[in-house]
């Protein structure tokens, strides 16, 4: 199936480009008919950004999944959909066809109006990397209930404060997950989550590690015995279910400066068209290749990447259960060899950690199917860049480095695979439709090249947040308040000679650690549950292979003077953290401190408390303001 709107040339991009940015109704529409409808929209894109409302194709009605499974059964219905790669590579891997995958998300798509979900229904989904996941998602999806994804690495309370925040009567679970040389246990985690709030009536599990767990009479109930139910009762599968262009398809918590992660809202339409023409123009998505994202469904790379951009192409997506280097640091490359990878899409995180194996990992590893590397999520280092580019791709496949968040729904400034030019450490060239801006500190729109600002971007896209579930206001705040007229990333950015954009990080208080966003006051707030901590503050610092590390400065209720009590302590505080967040927010350093270097206002002086995480000691900038200025220095001799 060639894509008619995929782009083949650097002067085609160009040309594309121009046309979206002038004329975006056009240029989406005509996109937009080569996907399946119910009805057609009554016009493509309305936005007023000043009250964060914008809709595409409004009018329209479809079902997402008709159009990532349904749309390519005659053609591709024995062709691989999805194949699975357990943790142990001694297990064997499984594949699901296009028609495997038809039966299985119609079936479960049933069990689930079967036992009371309705169109608009909130599900949460805390799962490990299973295709059971990737069913459970989709079937969702199939009847209009929004299915909000919960990392498997969070923890009970995370998983209650979602429940609660998307009011969701039904949370879909395993009994447990395989991640390394660990099993993982999920339901008990649900079960202890349940305690903390109330609207959940149903629970349904899938058995996969087949460990002892408890199940709650008429509350809980097996996946299996679900499905057996309808099968033997002859209930005939339901019919996708037709919703509006702008019904929301999930919400999906991402972390923010404040202590509450918000609930970003993604709609049908305008996310499917975004997800499918980012995918095959970025990867430059050929027909029957294989694409390996090896993020998690639990972050939006997984929902974009893994699931709808793919599978709505009609490609072959791998899904992984593991870890990059288990059992070893070669794993990542005997997947590839094994499933005769095409597109492998991955973090700089993932990069640098199996660059510290160096090359033997790698030795006898047939990579030569490999066309296209991706990666995303943080920065990446020149070093990471060229070692990926020469070590993996052997430089016969360009890597495209790609930009883009939560909030955008798929990927905003990259090259194009082989298309338009790479830099190394350089996410260069907005996709069409994309107008970045860079801004200075008094809201001034910077002109021209080789300069540097906070990232904007000025026309709405199709895959732009819709809301956060819940507070239209904290939407508006949060994005389209900052910048009259345009939506705020949060992001630092520098524009080059050239008009190539590079992020160079967060400009807020949120941390990117190992390509994971974490909030600073999110952890703050972990950390001051622990009944001996009166106060604490937040850092990011370089850390060679997480991208950012955490540091965390903090006041304790009494002094502790010796060196075991300290240790145990800082057990203590990484336990209370994993508990309240999960164990990806854990800070790499503690330092206990007897105060902080506050300003008169009372507002805590990061920048210092940065600078002396990063080692920086000299210059510290100006600290006359402070309350106490010598609270700086007695920081600086205890700091570890
Ligand atoms: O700071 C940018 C960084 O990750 C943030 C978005 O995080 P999240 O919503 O969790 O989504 C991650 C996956 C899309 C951005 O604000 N970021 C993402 N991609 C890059 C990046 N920073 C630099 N280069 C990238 N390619």
């Amino acid at each position: 199936m060639k894509v008619p709107y995929q782009i083949q040339n650097l002067e085609q991009y160009h040309r594309n480009y121009q046309k979206s940015i002038e004329n975006p109704h056009e240029f989406w529409g005509d996109v937009a008919t080569h996907f399946d409808w119910h009805e057609p929209w009554n016009s493509v894109v309305n936005s007023d950004f000043s009250n964060a409302k914008t809709t595409w194709y409004e009018g329209a009605k479809l079902n997402i999944t008709e159009n990532c499974i349904d749309r390519h059964l005659e053609e591709r219905g024995q062709q691989a959909a999805i194949i699975f790669e357990p943790n142990d590579p001694q297990k064997p891997s499984q594949t699901l066809t296009y028609q495997e995958l038809y039966d299985r998300v119609a079936e479960f798509a049933t069990v689930l109006t079967n036992i009371g979900i309705q169109q608009g229904d909130r599900v949460c989904i805390y799962m490990g990397m299973i295709p059971e996941l990737a069913i459970a998602v989709l079937a969702c999806a199939r009847i209009g209930a929004i299915h909000s994804v919960i990392f498997g690495g969070f923890s009970a309370q995370s998983i209650a404060d979602r429940v609660i925040d998307a009011e969701a009567s039904c949370i879909i679970t395993c009994d447990g997950a395989y991640r390394g040389n660990k099993e993982i246990p999920l339901k008990p985690v649900v079960d202890q989550a349940l305690k903390l709030c109330d609207t959940v009536s149903e629970v349904v599990v899938f058995k996969h590690t087949g460990s002892k767990i408890e199940m709650s009479p008429g509350r809980d109930l097996w996946w299996h015995e679900q499905v057996n139910e309808i099968r033997e009762a002859g209930i005939p599968w339901e019919d996708p279910a037709s919703v509006d262009a702008e019904h929301p398809l999930f919400i999906l918590y991402t972390s923010g400066s404040t202590g509450k992660p918000k609930g970003v809202v993604h709609t049908t339409a305008g996310y499917m068209v975004w997800a499918n023409y980012t995918f095959v123009n970025v990867f430059q998505y050929q027909s029957n290749q294989v694409h390996f994202c090896t993020a998690d469904i639990g972050w939006i790379t997984g929902h974009s990447y893994i699931l709808y951009g793919p599978l709505s192409a009609g490609a072959t997506t791998l899904m992984f259960e593991g870890i990059p280097t288990w059992p070893d640091a070669g794993r990542f490359w005997d997947i590839c060899q094994k499933h005769s990878v095409d597109i492998l899409y991955t973090a700089p995180t993932a990069i640098r950690s199996l660059m510290v194996f160096g090359d033997a990992p790698l030795e006898g590893k047939n990579l030569s199917r490999l066309k296209v590397l991706g990666t995303v999520g943080e920065p990446i280092n020149e070093e990471a860049w060229h070692w990926y580019n020469e070590k993996v791709g052997n430089k016969n496949a360009p890597v495209v480095d790609t930009w883009w968040q939560t909030e955008t729904g798929g990927v905003m400034i990259s090259n194009l695979a082989g298309i338009t030019p790479a830099k190394p450490s350089y996410a260069t060239l907005p996709l069409p439709g994309i107008l970045p801006a860079l801004m200075d500190e008094n809201g001034n729109l910077i002109q021209g090249n080789s300069v540097s600002g906070n990232l904007c971007i000025a026309k709405p896209w199709p895959g732009m947040i819709r809301t956060t579930y819940g507070d239209h206001q904290r939407c508006i705040d949060t994005y389209f308040s900052a910048y009259q007229g345009y939506y705020f990333t949060g992001d630092g950015c520098l524009r080059d000679e050239n008009g190539f954009y590079r992020i160079t990080g967060r400009v807020d208080d949120v941390l990117n650690v190992s390509g994971h966003r974490i909030g600073t006051a999110e952890v703050e707030n972990a950390i001051n549950m622990n009944p001996q901590v009166v106060e604490s503050a937040v850092v990011g610092y370089p850390h060679d292979i997480k991208g950012q590390g955490i540091y965390a400065y903090v006041i304790l209720n009494k002094e502790v003077t010796d060196d075991e009590a300290a240790t145990t302590l800082r057990v203590q505080i990484l336990e209370t953290v994993t508990q309240v967040i999960g164990p990806i927010a854990k800070p790499d350093r503690i330092q206990f401190v007897s105060g902080l270097p506050k300003t008169r206002s009372g507002k805590i002086m990061r920048r210092i408390l940065r600078k002396i995480a990063e080692g920086e000691l000299q210059n510290l900038g100006d600290t006359t303001t402070l309350l106490d200025p010598l609270i700086v220095d007695s920081i600086i001799k205890g700091k570890l």
